[in-house]
């Protein structure tokens, strides 16, 4: 395992760094002594994402779903340690039969192909010790019925996981994959709905209760940290995937 301050003074890109699991990573690599730059669309989010994260970390507005602009900001970076994805885009959730294969494509066009355009062009800039870290999704290894759309698009990020980690050896690539964890992507369902799913949830989970963005972030950092990790898609679900 690496020292506690080996990471001080390396670069991080952080997509989908103004909220939920993207921001407590953030989070974890600023205490790390690490320089984060957070990727959203909105400006206003990143604002106040910095806000809370305080000093050491910048902010870059960019919709990763449009690859020129994507491609333009990677260019702007002389040379990057570590990058890890985290944007969540919208998601058809319904019985398969009754969402509309559109519903699917919409779902590959809100995660995959943003991931993908991140990854492409991200990884032409990463230095030859660096990490990429996809936070996928336990829709991919377990069955989570209603998220058919999702399974198929986490099941394709991690279908290139292995491959990408021989590709850009000795750069390391992972995935982590999270089960359901508290964050702002659940806010628009009302609140009493939600804390009932989170209750059902915790109670099926072997650990008994559902997931913190921080679980998912320290995850994240073993990804990164341990130079001896690539190639792997590393559950972080409470033992969810195995009841
Ligand atoms: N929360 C869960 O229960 C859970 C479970 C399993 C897997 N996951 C996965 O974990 C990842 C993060 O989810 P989360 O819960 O942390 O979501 P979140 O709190 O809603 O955060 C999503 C982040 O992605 C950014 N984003 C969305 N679309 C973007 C785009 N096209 N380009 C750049 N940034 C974009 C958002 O900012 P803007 O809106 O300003 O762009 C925001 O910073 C997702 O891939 C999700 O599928 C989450």
């Amino acid at each position: 395992m690496a020292s506690d301050d080996a990471l001080s003074g390396q670069t991080a890109v952080v997509v989908g760094g103004s909220s939920g699991i993207g921001l407590a990573t953030a989070r974890a690599l600023l205490a790390k002594g690490v320089k984060v730059t957070i990727v959203g669309r909105s400006s206003e989010r990143l604002t106040n994402a910095a806000d809370v994260l305080g000093s050491g970390v910048s902010t870059a507005p960019v919709d990763c779903a449009d690859e020129a602009a994507v491609a333009a900001f990677f260019e702007g970076i002389p040379t990057l340690d570590h990058l890890v994805v985290s944007l969540a885009g919208g998601a058809a959730l319904g019985p398969f039969t009754e969402t509309p294969v559109q519903g699917v494509r919409e779902t590959f066009d809100g995660k995959f192909w943003p991931y993908l355009i991140a990854m492409h062009h991200g990884a032409k800039r990463l230095s030859d010790h660096g990490t990429m870290t996809l936070v996928t999704g336990a829709s991919a290894i377990a069955a989570v019925p209603t998220a058919t759309a999702l399974g198929a698009v986490n099941g394709a990020l991690e279908g290139v996981i292995k491959t990408l980690s021989v590709e850009l050896a000795p750069r390391r690539v992972n995935a982590v994959s999270p089960g359901l964890t508290d964050t702002e992507a659940w806010s628009r369902i009302p609140y009493d709905i939600r804390e009932g799913m989170y209750a059902q949830s915790a109670a099926d989970t072997p650990v008994g209760r559902i997931g913190q963005p921080e679980d998912v972030a320290d995850a994240v950092l073993a990804c990164i940290q341990n130079g001896f990790l690539t190639g792997l898609v590393l559950p972080c679900d409470g033992g969810k995937r195995l009841v």
